[in-house]
């Protein structure tokens, strides 16, 4: 029986990629569900079943969980580390999302229910700058110390999955996301993490000839960062798997913003001067993905190098840029004006 699955957060960055595709795979049905009007979505198909509704009320999750098999939970009201600081309030809310998603499965008895979880759920203790080992291995999230706001939503919303498994026998699957990047997501506007804001801000210096470029911190700021296929890819091998407990899912490169920011600086050509921002949201000093369990687990890491992810994903940002700039749009990047003012 060919099976129905709903993607929840569908017209945003990950939830887009995965309904491409399950589409492209051709071998089940999709509702794509996501509380922003089509016209923002980053990606739309004419031919799978969208609809615009606010997943944080109980009526809402009840239309759209009729007739499904599996759900994806990936919808969440968040951002890089320049939303999430700033908005701790709006990511803690987003519990209501995974919770009357949860209810609802367990009442119409879907089979499998799949929730993005985050790296923000590890310990801070294990992040500061007095560490030398910033792989974090799934056991690092307790005793818990997540990131103030979205981080404990995170933390609350896997344990409420465990739970629904043990009471009630939904099949639950929870991976936690290290930094994902990629084309058709947010790179501009305050929620861009710091892939495609770099990529912006390079594009943008090629683009207009002012070779100084804006990093938030110093620069020595340590991340590991894992391209949007890989992610998919993860996440499809996971839901499927036998895997019941929170699993990391991310690169083991781990790479500081600077040496980011010279990657894509190879990749356009160019060469910038670096104007540090020490008032900017930072996060933590250093983190990346331990990724012992999931090669035991599933024989399988994301291994798409950041050269090669980041080249891809600069060419689609470079067109944005660009076509901003054709639509007489000026970009600000210095923080807290990176958007695009109208002329
Ligand atoms: P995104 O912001 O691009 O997509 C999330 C989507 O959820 C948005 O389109 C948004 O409109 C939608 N949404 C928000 N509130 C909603 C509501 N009340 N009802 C319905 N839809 C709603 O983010 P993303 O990068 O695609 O992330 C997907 C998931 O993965 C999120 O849960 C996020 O916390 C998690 N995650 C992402 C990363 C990353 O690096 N991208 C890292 C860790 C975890
Ligand atoms: N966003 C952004 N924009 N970050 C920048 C910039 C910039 O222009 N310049 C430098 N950075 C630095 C930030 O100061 C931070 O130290 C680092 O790049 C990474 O920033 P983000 O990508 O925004 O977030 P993060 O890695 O701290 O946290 C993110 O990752 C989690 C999963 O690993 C967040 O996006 C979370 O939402 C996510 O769950």
């Amino acid at each position: 029986m060919v099976k129905k699955i709903l993607v929840a957060g569908a017209g945003g960055f990950i939830g887009g990629h995965l309904v491409a595709r399950l589409r492209e795979r051709g071998d089940c049905e999709i509702r794509a569900v996501d509380i922003k009007p089509f016209d923002q979505w980053h990606q739309y198909f004419d031919d799978v079943e969208s609809l615009c509704l606010d997943l944080r009320e109980r009526p809402c999750c009840e239309k759209v969980v009729v007739g499904v098999d599996e759900i994806y939970n990936l919808a969440a009201d968040m951002g890089g580390i320049g939303f999430i600081e700033g908005n701790k309030f709006a990511c803690m809310v987003n519990v209501l999302i995974n919770t009357n998603l949860l209810l609802t499965a367990n009442e119409v008895g879907v089979e499998r229910f799949f929730f993005s979880s985050s790296a923000c759920v590890y310990r801070g203790d294990l992040q500061n700058s007095d560490q030398t080992n910033f792989a974090l291995k799934e056991s690092d999230a307790y005793p818990a110390d997540p990131e103030d706001g979205y981080g404990w939503e995170k933390l609350f919303s896997e344990r409420m999955c465990r739970h629904a498994m043990e009471d009630c026998g939904l099949i639950t699957r929870v991976a936690r996301f290290h930094n994902s990047y990629g084309s058709h997501g947010t790179w501009s506007g305050g929620r861009e993490k710091a892939p495609a804001a770099i990529c912006r801000k390079v594009a943008f210096a090629s683009i207009s000839g002012n070779h100084s470029i804006e990093i938030w911190g110093d620069g020595t700021q340590k991340r590991s960062f894992m391209y949007i296929d890989d992610n998919i890819e993860g996440m499809l091998r996971i839901m499927y798997s036998d895997i019941s407990e929170p699993i990391n899912l991310g690169s083991a490169e781990m790479v500081t913003i600077n040496e980011m920011v010279s990657i894509a600086e190879d990749i356009a050509g160019i060469k910038l001067s670096r104007r540090y921002r020490a008032d900017a949201p930072i996060g933590v000093a250093g983190r990346s993905s331990d990724n012992s369990m999931i090669l035991e687990r599933l024989n399988w890491e994301p291994s798409t190098s950041l050269y090669d992810g980041l080249a891809k994903t600069y060419e689609w940002i470079y067109d944005q840029v660009l076509g901003s700039v054709a639509k007489n749009s000026r970009i600000e990047t210095a923080y807290g004006v990176s958007r695009l003012y109208a002329k």
